[in-house]
């Protein structure tokens, strides 16, 4: 009974853990201004920018010394001021460097634009695909 127990204990651990891989990260998200390019991914290359516009730079925390190039989010707007969120969420592609971002990441007008209307900051949650 109490090994039962035990075991079913074990699996919903298990479980949980397996599930966490999963689970989006928090942080911040501004617009950045064209010219989009010259990128550190893609240099002046066109075929670099996803269909839509929908591409993003990050930050230090997530750039991964290069690595990041090429990595798509999937992100929703969470808040901001003036309720600026749209719903909805967006894939994004990474196409370049931020180093002086104060936002976790930065995102084209395109992007920015189709999950919010804000001016500033907003808070986004995001989940690497
Ligand atoms: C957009 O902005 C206005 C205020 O400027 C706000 O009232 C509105 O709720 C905002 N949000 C959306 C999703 O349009």
């Amino acid at each position: 009974m109490t090994t039962k127990f035990f075991v079913m204990f074990l699996l919903f651990i298990w479980l949980c853990s397996t599930m966490n891989v999963a689970v989006a990260d928090i942080g911040t998200a501004a617009t950045y201004q064209p010219p989009y390019a010259p990128t550190k991914c893609g240099g002046n290359r066109r075929d670099q920018f996803p269909p839509g516009n929908m591409f993003i730079a990050v930050g230090e925390g997530l750039w991964d010394n290069g690595a990041a190039c090429g990595r798509k989010y999937r992100l929703k707007c969470l808040s901001g001021s003036n309720k600026p969120c749209k719903g909805g969420t967006i894939d994004v592609k990474v196409i370049d460097f931020c180093p002086k971002c104060s936002s976790t990441i930065v995102m084209s007008n395109d992007a920015f634009s189709s999950v919010s209307n804000a001016s500033d900051r907003i808070i986004v949650e995001y989940i690497q695909l």
